[in-house]
């Protein structure tokens, strides 16, 4: 018996996927969104248009023409959330209306007369949990009236949500992927969430579960995206039954290094950042990937990053991961096709539940069901063999030589950036006063040397006034190798620091001297650098009484790196820049 599915906020399909692969047939997916149901079409062979889920909020007649299902899936976005969560709808954010519209047609499917609904499913992010009620009655859906036309109360229970389910890991069911998330669901009839069987684990144990796939064993089995190759023959990591030939897989074959100033800023925020731990740059690929977000950044903790293949220093040295690579992180099929940009494929990538999550949630139903499992080796992928003439591929045989036109930030962007944190404190450049704030047209007009000091998200920020300066350049002269961390520090950050309009010019634009030295990502790498070369132990502590701070107990290197940023800071000279015309080439702006 084959089973019907609709797919309630589809996006790119990834939970469709899933169960097509475990013999169910989709025949209608839902999303507002044209790229989205572009993508679902093609991979499922249907005819959608573009549909809100919110139409089903007015009226029951809406639900009654969607076609009768065996199971109805849905993974509404997890757009704004909050705790109100009344009866009137203008209470409500829009997380929660989009959860309740869906959960409405579920229940109206689940208990119309002579309903033929086996199975519904609701995924969506771990927090989305805290949003949803332990059960819905048909009033809390705005079905009171509807429950008594079929002879039921509107107090009546509909449907059982919060603990029916629970919290999943993708990996845990064969993905190569970490992703966590809230699912919840039942089979219609015994009331009971269709569990899916673990079959993966982090070490093999007495279950004989398989290990955990990792992001090196998937990155290591697909060819380089440099291998501009169009007679090779490509295995699927996850489906090892699907072979593609050269340029048949897509969005893969290209050149997606990063500008130094991008993958720099992603490797502080990583390793360096002010209260949260620290993370693996370049990516651990020891482990299965972390969670693919929905949109592609280059410059962030979340961004994913990996040492390119290509052998370049600087712009180029590393690289994000191509289209194929996330999608096969997720567990797409290599010959599944995604519409649209580069920044759109990734959305409808990032967006998606991972297919072996949703093949096990799937082969859970068939089980509770009583049907037979579908097992991997059986699973056919001939339908999608020829939609790779339908999309935009990215493969594109040029590799990046001249990196000559970096992503510019908005005029006015804030910088706050620290060399290190020790000691409960960081010392930060920055281009606005923490104190009085700046609207961002005054960024950039000055800079300051600020301290934050404390843990988390709570702390002291304290600017650096010249006082304070002089005061820290008294005790740091006496450190045994100020006059080599001076000359140091002349040479290679106070001699190249442009005006504060210079600074906030190359920040801006992402360009700087030759090696970017004025620029301020570069400048607090370089004080990172050599107070971390100081031939001293850098964690000595000095208890010194500084005005206006309560602290007394400083580290060696924050005092160092508050001389350093406040000399940046305090011997700024328009004047001598300019004079010596050291400012960014104008060509690549
Ligand atoms: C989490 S994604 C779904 C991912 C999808 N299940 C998959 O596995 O690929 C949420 C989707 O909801 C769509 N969406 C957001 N608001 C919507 C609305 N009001 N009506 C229909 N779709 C909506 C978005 O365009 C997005 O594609």
């Amino acid at each position: 018996m084959t089973l019907e599915v609709i797919d309630f906020f589809c996006g790119s399909g990834g939970f469709s996927e899933g169960f097509r692969q475990q013999g169910f047939k989709i025949i209608k997916g839902i999303d507002n969104w044209n790229p989205a149901i572009q993508t679902h079409n093609l991979n499922h062979g249907l005819d959608d248009r573009v549909s809100d889920v919110l139409d089903f909020e007015k009226s029951i007649d809406s639900i009654n023409k969607l076609k009768n299902t065996e199971i109805i899936i849905g993974s509404p976005p997890c757009v704004t959330f909050s705790m109100s969560n009344r009866a009137g709808k203008a209470d409500k954010s829009l997380g929660v209306r989009l959860i309740e519209a869906y959960l409405r047609v579920v229940a109206v499917k689940k208990h119309q007369p002579k309903s033929i609904l086996k199975a519904w499913l609701m995924e969506n992010v771990p927090n989305s949990r805290n949003f949803v009620r332990e059960f819905y009655t048909f009033d809390d859906l705005d079905l009171g009236d509807w429950a008594k036309t079929i002879g039921k109360e509107s107090g009546d229970i509909a449907l059982r949500v919060k603990n029916n389910g629970g919290f999943f890991i993708a990996a845990d069911y064969g993905s190569p992927q970490s992703r966590e998330r809230f699912i919840c669901g039942e089979i219609v009839r015994t009331g009971d969430f269709p569990e899916p069987q673990i079959t993966h684990s982090k070490k093999s144990d007495i279950f004989n579960h398989q290990v955990y796939k990792t992001l090196g064993e998937i990155k290591r089995f697909m060819p380089s995206p440099f291998e501009f190759l169009i007679d090779g023959e490509w295995k699927d990591p996850n489906y090892p039954g699907l072979i593609l030939i050269g340029n048949t897989l897509t969005d893969h074959f290209y050149d997606t290094g990063l500008y130094q100033v991008e993958w720099e800023k992603a490797k502080f925020a990583k390793v360096n950042h002010p209260y949260m731990g620290k993370m693996s740059f370049p990516e651990d690929e020891n482990k299965p990937s972390r969670t693919i977000m929905a949109t592609r950044s280059a410059s962030t903790r979340e961004a994913i990053i990996f040492k390119s293949e290509y052998s370049r220093n600087g712009d180029g040295e590393y690289r994000l991961p191509t289209i194929r690579e996330i999608a096969t992180l997720m567990g797409f099929p290599y010959n599944y096709q995604f519409f649209g940009s580069e920044g759109t494929k990734w959305r409808l990538i990032g967006n998606a539940v991972c297919p072996h999550m949703s093949a096990a949630l799937a082969k859970a139903i068939r089980r509770d069901l009583g049907l037979g499992v579908i097992e991997e080796k059986e699973v056919d992928f001939t339908s999608l063999n020829e939609n790779h003439e339908k999309v935009n591929n990215l493969n594109s045989p040029t590799k990046k030589t001249q990196f000559n036109a970096p992503p510019k930030k908005n005029i006015g962007a804030k910088f706050r950036m620290h060399p290190f944190k020790s000691g409960n404190m960081t010392v930060a450049l920055t281009n606005f006063d923490p104190i009085n704030g700046s609207n961002p047209h005054t960024n950039g007009k000055n800079w300051f040397c600020v301290l934050y000091l404390g843990s988390g998200k709570i702390y002291d920020a304290i600017p650096v006034s010249k006082t304070l300066f002089r005061d820290v350049e008294k005790i740091v002269s006496s450190f045994s190798e100020f006059e080599q961390i001076k000359n140091e520090f002349s040479d290679k950050i106070i001699n190249n620091v442009g005006s504060f309009d210079d600074l906030q010019y190359v920040f801006e634009k992402n360009v700087g001297e030759i090696d970017r030295v004025g620029n301020p990502v570069k400048i607090i790498e370089n004080v990172s650098e050599i107070i971390n070369n100081c031939l001293f132990k850098i964690d000595e502590t000095c208890t010194i009484r500084l005005d206006g701070i309560k602290k007394t107990n400083f580290h060696k290197k924050q005092l160092l790196a508050i001389w350093m940023i406040s000399q940046i800071v305090y011997s700024n000279n328009p004047s001598r820049i300019k004079n010596n015309k050291k400012i960014v080439q104008p060509s690549i702006i």
